[in-house]
């Protein structure tokens, strides 16, 4: 069976997209065998995907990207997929599709931006996870100031959920995302200085993920 990989949360813009992609992007690098479940209604990374095989300049091969809907049973999808890890992207918004992808996974990340208004969004969020047994969620700070060094205090301020763990991969704010994603590539799939910082922390990101999912983390 694929481990499955759920990034989730109910606010919109918070970056679940973007590491979706860029984690599947990260661990098909690593040589691992990754499909992508898009379960958003806007289909954002389906439609990213047909930008990397269109992409004039360099085409890649496509990431494989399965587009579900409300009423496909989830479960089916992963039972006949071949992948060794599954990356769900979920939509910004609550739903009964939604629920099951995040009761489905082995790993359910939850990217936040580092502001106080972030940690009353995840209440919203970690409102809607209790309704459904609370699960075990690993947040990660993403889009962070390039320069936060200190996010304890930060990160004390996201509540008492019961299941809440961080990781300690910090992915920042860099252009190299929007640029690379604009061309259907994670930044691991560029190269030149300018994408080396946002690969560094994606690298990081993966293989920390890479240790929860083989039980070798802090739960
Ligand atoms: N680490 C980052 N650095 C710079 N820009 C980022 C980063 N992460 C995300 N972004 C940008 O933030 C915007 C929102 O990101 P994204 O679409 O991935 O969020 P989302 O949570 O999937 O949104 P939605 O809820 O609408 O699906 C995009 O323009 C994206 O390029
Ligand atoms: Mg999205």
């Amino acid at each position: 069976m694929p481990k499955i990989i759920t990034i989730a949360h109910t606010k919109g813009g918070v970056g679940k997209s973007t590491l979706a992609w860029n984690i599947a992007t990260a661990l098909k690098a690593r040589g691992l065998a990754v499909e992508v479940f898009d379960l958003d209604f806007q289909k954002t990374l389906f439609f990213v995907d047909r930008l990397r095989i269109t992409d004039p300049l360099a085409p890649l091969p496509a990431m494989g990207v399965v587009s579900l809907a409300a009423g496909t049973t989830l479960a089916a999808a992963v039972q006949s997929s071949r992948a060794e890890y599954i990356i769900i992207d979920v939509g910004g918004f609550d739903s009964e599709l939604n629920r099951e992808a995040i009761n489905l996974a082995d790993m359910v990340i939850c990217p936040v931006r580092d502001s106080i208004t972030e940690a009353l969004g995840f209440h919203a969020f970690s409102a809607v996870l209790a309704t459904i047994g609370s699960p075990r969620v690993h947040l990660v700070f993403n889009g962070a100031h390039p320069k936060t060094a200190d996010f304890v205090s930060l990160r004390d301020s996201f509540g008492d959920y019961p299941a809440l763990s961080w990781l300690d991969s910090v992915v920042r704010f860099r252009a190299a995302f929007a640029r690379t994603m604009s061309r259907g590539r994670g930044v691991v799939e560029a190269e030149g200085s300018w994408v080396t910082k946002a690969a560094d922390d994606v690298r990081a990101l993966a293989a920390e993920i890479l240790e929860v999912c083989d039980g070798k983390a802090k739960a």
